[in-house]
């Protein structure tokens, strides 16, 4: 009896905790084609080139808000290269899926960047914030390098 009540109240306690993850994160839907894989990923990196160029500059909630979409559109990164998704314009390498694991570790090297950028910049800790900012724009270059021709 006691077992099962301590057991709802967990399952509940869980319930809590997945709508405050629901709601932190973004919505996304994942691309249903290639060619939409190819036009959502274009356009997530050039938002986040947008924002990169003016990142150094921010801080307080300018800062969260810029970490917070950095974040979640490194989360994405997988999603937006179903494999062999060349299709149209993409300069996506076929390397991508020969090496699918370094492809998504550099994502997610980016992705604790941006989170760890976001606590940096809800802390007010300027220093933290800026090497946060230094390991992100070095995934750029690190994944263009082998997996965008
Ligand atoms: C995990 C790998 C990866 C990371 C990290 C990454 N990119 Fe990319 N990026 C790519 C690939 C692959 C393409 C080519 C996509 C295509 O054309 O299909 C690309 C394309 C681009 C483009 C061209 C978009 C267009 O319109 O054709 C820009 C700009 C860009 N990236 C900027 C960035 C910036 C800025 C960062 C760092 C904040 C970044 N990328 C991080 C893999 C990555």
């Amino acid at each position: 009896m006691l077992n099962r009540k301590v057991t709802a109240l967990a399952l509940a306690a869980f319930a809590v905790i997945g709508v405050a993850t629901a709601i932190a994160q973004d919505a996304f839907t994942p691309p249903a084609t290639p060619e939409e894989a190819v036009e959502m990923r274009q356009g997530l990196m050039k938002e986040d080139g947008g924002i990169l160029r003016v990142a150094g500059n921010l801080s307080g909630a300018e800062a969260v808000a810029a970490m917070t979409t950095l974040r979640d559109n490194y989360s994405h990164i997988p999603a937006l290269f179903p494999e062999g998704s060349i299709v149209g314009s993409s300069k996506a390498l076929p390397a991508i899926w020969e090496n699918w694991d370094a492809f998504t570790a550099i994502a997610e090297t980016g992705q604790a960047a941006a989170e760890a950028g976001l606590a940096a910049a809800e802390a007010g800790d300027a220093a933290g914030y800026a090497a946060a900012l230094k390991t992100l724009m070095g995934t750029c270059g690190q994944c263009h390098q082998q997996f965008r021709s």
